[in-house]
């Protein structure tokens, strides 16, 4: 078993996909763990963000990221991170595969509605940046 972190942007939440985005993890045999509807504030963008510092696209990524609630998420399953990473699809959605969350979904790299962490090491230092222990449910 392994667990992931997944959030649906801004530009999801504002598209309606929330429930689009959890029935693909779901339908996939992906459990959820944990989940919220928050706003984010720039300390805690910052944190997740924080490899991509110092990047051209940095601050309209943060800016982007604390524009509108965010639906975090830690979902658990047999390779779980990359399990996540295939059902969103390729980071920029004009390359992303019909059938995947970005390919159907987005138009834009700046806005393609889901993040996921890219590695059990990154899902390790992004779960707590959201989540206690005693917010992730034993199922
Ligand atoms: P994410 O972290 O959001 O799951 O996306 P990712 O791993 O597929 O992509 P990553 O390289 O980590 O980049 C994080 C987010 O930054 C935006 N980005 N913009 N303008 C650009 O060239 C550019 N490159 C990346 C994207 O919104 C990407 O999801
Ligand atoms: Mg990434």
């Amino acid at each position: 078993m392994e667990r992931t972190f997944t959030m649906i942007k801004p530009d999801g939440v504002r598209k309606s996909l929330i429930g689009e985005v959890v029935r693909r993890y779901e339908n996939a045999g992906l459990k959820i763990i944990g989940l919220k509807l928050m706003r984010l504030s720039r300390e805690k963008a910052e944190e997740l963000y924080s490899i991509h510092k110092g990047k051209p696209f940095y601050g309209e990524l943060v800016d982007f990221i604390i524009s509108g609630p965010v639906v975090p998420m830690v979902v658990e399953g047999d390779n779980a991170v990359n399990r996540v990473r295939e059902i969103m699809g390729a980071t920029n959605p004009k390359e992303a595969a019909p059938g995947t969350i970005r390919g159907d979904f987005a138009e834009e790299i700046s806005e393609n509605i889901v993040h996921g962490a890219d590695s059990t090491e990154s899902a390790n230092r992004e779960i707590p940046v959201f989540f206690s222990e005693v917010e992730l449910v034993e199922r």
